[in-house]
């Protein structure tokens, strides 16, 4: 069939066979078909969807575009976690080392920040000398010693979906349930693991505002992960305000290192614990959900999470010393609190616009070839349904720049808003798929 026949097809909503599918994934990946040609395929995707079958198809094609890591000689199930974004989300950096104790292996190739959201790489980035380009070998080595290791996106790994989505950028499909399935399965399943979890970020922070469409796309990703013969599980959790206390790079590492020492905000910690608590289950690795919650707990406490993820660290390159005296970290030049304009409670701490702020600031990119202010950000972020008294710092902003600090400060005020009574606080966890 020709290429155009079978994006003739998708326009008219017709189902793909398997066959057309993958001639047309093979042929574009080794550069045979045209970009014009996969964005009109795109659009017609985004136009008229595609089936189960057709998505699990999809992804099963953008996955075999490159290379699949070869993780058969790691004895441990192999569990995986992934959150489609949100703002001061450093999950990843907490729970990978958490559950490597508790037994299982993590092999975690993670992504950069983009738009309003950040990146686990970024973040570990901004530890002086932490690799995230390890080869095949090192990253396995890794893995073997520690339990985890968090690394780039190589070349080989599907590259069809490297191109896919640098084309639905500029094309107007990146919103499409079936190409955001592909996309993000085919990048996790090439991992070589036996089960993952997703976290769906949902709300004004999160590329899903509602829970509908939240739920729409954690049912798209399992279904493909469980026709993949993998263990599968979604949370959908709120991102309507950051995670944490912290945005921004090096902000974020030593809130994550303060979590790892069992000192870490209630909603970081509680979100931590209940994707270990998933993965431990779907690795078969706990007796019961408080057997987990036990023994996570214990290793939070015990200090031996965080020796895992300092090993990580080391082994990648890092400079450990900032593990143990963060203020080795860089800092920003300016520091300086938002004051609450009033006396109430928080009644909104918006994400989008705390996390534009951060953008503004330096802490994100808005092109994938930017680069990022590891120091910027904004800290002690107070939190929905806490109370507040007028002048009192509702962030604290770090800036290396007066003309970006101004203008942050602007988004930064519209982020708040004060209310005389307590409003209801948020579900962190809105529902479990
Ligand atoms: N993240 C991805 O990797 N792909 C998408 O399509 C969306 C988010």
């Amino acid at each position: 069939m020709l290429p155009q026949w079978i994006i003739e097809k998708k326009r008219d909503g017709h189902a793909l066979s398997e066959e057309e599918i993958r001639s047309f994934i093979n042929a574009y990946a080794r550069g045979e078909l045209p970009d014009y040609q996969m964005a009109a395929m795109a659009m017609a995707i985004y136009l008229k969807g595609m089936t189960p079958k057709e998505t699990a198809v999809l992804t099963d094609a953008m996955m075999r575009s490159g290379d699949l890591v070869d993780t058969s000689s790691i004895r441990k199930p192999k569990v995986d976690k992934h959150s489609t974004g949100g703002i001061g989300d450093k999950v990843s950096l907490v729970l990978a080392p958490l559950v490597a104790v508790c037994g299982l292996a993590v092999p975690m190739i993670s992504g950069r920040g983009l738009g309003i959201t950040g990146g686990t790489l970024d973040k570990l980035e901004s530890i002086p000398g932490y690799r995230t380009n390890l080869s095949e070998a090192e990253f396995i080595a890794v893995i073997k010693e520690v339990g985890c290791s968090i690394i780039g996106q190589t070349k080989q790994l599907a590259p069809a979906d490297k191109k896919l989505y640098a084309l639905r950028d500029v094309t107007g499909t990146v919103a499409s349930i079936p190409l955001i399935t592909a996309s993000i399965m085919c990048k996790k399943l090439a991992e070589g693991i036996d089960a993952l979890v997703l976290d769906v970020k949902c709300g004004k922070g999160a590329f899903m505002r509602t829970q509908k469409d939240a739920r729409a796309l954690a049912l798209s990703m399992v279904r493909v992960g469980k026709a993949m013969g993998k263990g599968m599980a979604a949370l959908i959790t709120d991102m309507n305000q950051p995670l944490g206390r912290t945005a921004g790079n090096v902000l974020e590492v030593i809130e994550s290192i303060e979590t790892l020492q069992g000192r870490g905000p209630a909603d970081l910690t509680e979100l931590t614990l209940a994707f270990a608590e998933e993965m431990m289950r779907l690795g078969k690795i706990a007796k019961s959900k408080a057997a987990a919650r036990k023994q996570l707990e214990t290793a939070l406490r015990d200090g031996s999470a965080l020796r895992a993820f300092r090993r990580m660290v080391e082994l990648q390159g890092g400079d450990v010393r900032v593990i143990d005296d963060p203020a080795r970290l860089p800092r920003a030049r300016i520091q300086v609190p938002l004051p609450a304009p009033s006396s109430g409670y928080i009644a909104q701490a918006d994400a989008e616009s705390i996390g534009k702020a951060c953008v503004v600031l330096g802490a994100g990119r808005t092109r994938t070839d930017e680069a990022v202010d590891f120091a910027v950000g904004v800290s002690s972020i107070r939190k929905i349904g806490e109370p507040v008294r007028k002048g009192e710092p509702l962030l604290i902003i770090h800036a290396n720049d007066e003309a970006r600090l101004s203008q942050a400060k602007e988004l930064l005020k519209i982020a708040y808003r004060i209310a005389k009574s307590k409003p209801r606080v948020p579900r962190l966890i809105l529902e479990r798929i």
